[in-house]
């Protein structure tokens, strides 16, 4: 969308504050991130809570690189940072400051890639440089253009599929049209390795959001009126094959009001299947309250106490932060007691 590349080119070059929602992050990895970028800081959330060391992290829709810098200090020299955006400027502005980072940290494990996030095989910086020796002037032109990025596409993707650890994003799946989210939601899906996770900030709805306010650019390009409602957002994730579907954080208060629906920050969290013959081996689960019972998204259901048959790869989505305390686990390898 026009509006959105425009808006975010001009942001790069002089912080919006109408773009800016509260967000604290810990102040000690700030420390080392240059001031234009965390000026330009246009999160609603901190997604980069739920990265771990030596993790390989994709960051959708980097912006000035804010959550990658502080990713690049959790995961360690041991892990890597990518951070996506398809603004020349907003990449420009996280790339001038990652040598500062690198310097700071003492070692180099962010990079910042061209792209569009529904797409994330085709690298944008590659087809700049396939046009640059191949200008299109013909339909013929135009016609080896396609399939040269599509070989681009298939031998040498922007971010290949089964490589990520954790998908994280702040302030952006909104800004994906409407038509374009599910193709969003399947290449997340498809990026990360089997049991991988995403942690992902966002602006979201209580209800659906008229079609007369999604054509308005301004709150279209302003993180409003692309966002999907509370229950949209997990739908979404699970019809892209998500389980162990979290909204792990929602804001009380709304951000923005516009005609009576609430517009607020939060933070889902959720896993891709682990299929692998490891993840299939049978277990067994207990749930252990508080409530009567529960049920996941392959319709499961764990009544309190009672002993349930599951597969490994649903064990590791129970085993993962919102659910852990609730579960015992039985059948899994010894790690070992006391
Ligand atoms: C609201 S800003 C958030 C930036 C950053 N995540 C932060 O926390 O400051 C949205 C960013 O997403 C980028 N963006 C929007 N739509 C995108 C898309 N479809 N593909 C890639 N980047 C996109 C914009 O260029 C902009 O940098």
């Amino acid at each position: 969308m026009d509006s959105v590349v425009e808006r975010y080119a001009a942001a790069a070059h002089a912080r919006e504050d109408a773009l800016c929602c509260p967000v604290s992050y810990d102040p000690k990895f700030l420390k080392i991130i240059p001031q234009d970028v965390l000026d330009r800081d246009y999160g609603c959330g901190d997604p980069s809570t739920y990265v771990r060391e030596g993790e390989t992290v994709l960051d959708l829709g980097a912006g000035g690189g804010k959550i990658c810098f502080i990713a690049a200090q959790i995961v360690g020299p041991e892990g890597r940072v990518i951070g996506v955006d398809m603004n020349d400027d907003m990449l420009a502005l996280a790339r001038n400051a990652q040598s500062a980072v690198t310097a700071a940290v003492g070692y180099d494990n962010v990079e910042f890639r061209h792209g569009r996030i529904q797409d994330l095989k085709t690298d944008l910086d590659a087809v700049d440089r396939l046009l640059d020796g191949n200008p299109v002037k013909t339909a013929s032109d135009y016609k080896a253009l396609e399939s040269a990025i599509a070989r681009l596409r298939t031998e040498r993707p922007l971010i290949a599929s089964d490589s990520i650890d954790v998908v994280v994003s702040n302030c952006v799946l909104n800004l994906v049209a409407d038509h374009e989210k599910p193709t969003l939601f399947q290449e997340i899906f498809r990026v990360l390795k089997p049991g991988g996770r995403i942690a992902i900030s966002d602006i979201v709805s209580d209800r659906d959001t008229p079609a007369h306010l999604k054509e308005d650019a301004d709150l279209w390009s302003g993180c409003i009126s692309g966002a999907l409602t509370e229950a949209g957002f997990a739908e979404a994730l699970a019809d892209a094959g998500f389980i162990g579907i979290a909204l792990d954080k929602l804001e009380q208060n709304p951000w923005q009001l516009v005609e009576d629906i609430e517009y607020r920050s939060a933070t889902y969290v959720a896993y891709k299947p682990d299929t692998s013959s490891a993840a299939q081996a049978r277990l067994e689960a207990i749930y252990t309250g508080p409530w009567e019972q529960v049920v996941d998204e392959a319709g499961r259901i764990y009544r309190r106490g009672e002993r349930v048959q599951l597969s490994g790869d649903a064990a590791s989505a129970l085993r993962a932060g919102a659910f852990s305390s609730q579960f015992v686990i039985f059948g899994e390898p010894e790690k070992g007691c006391c």
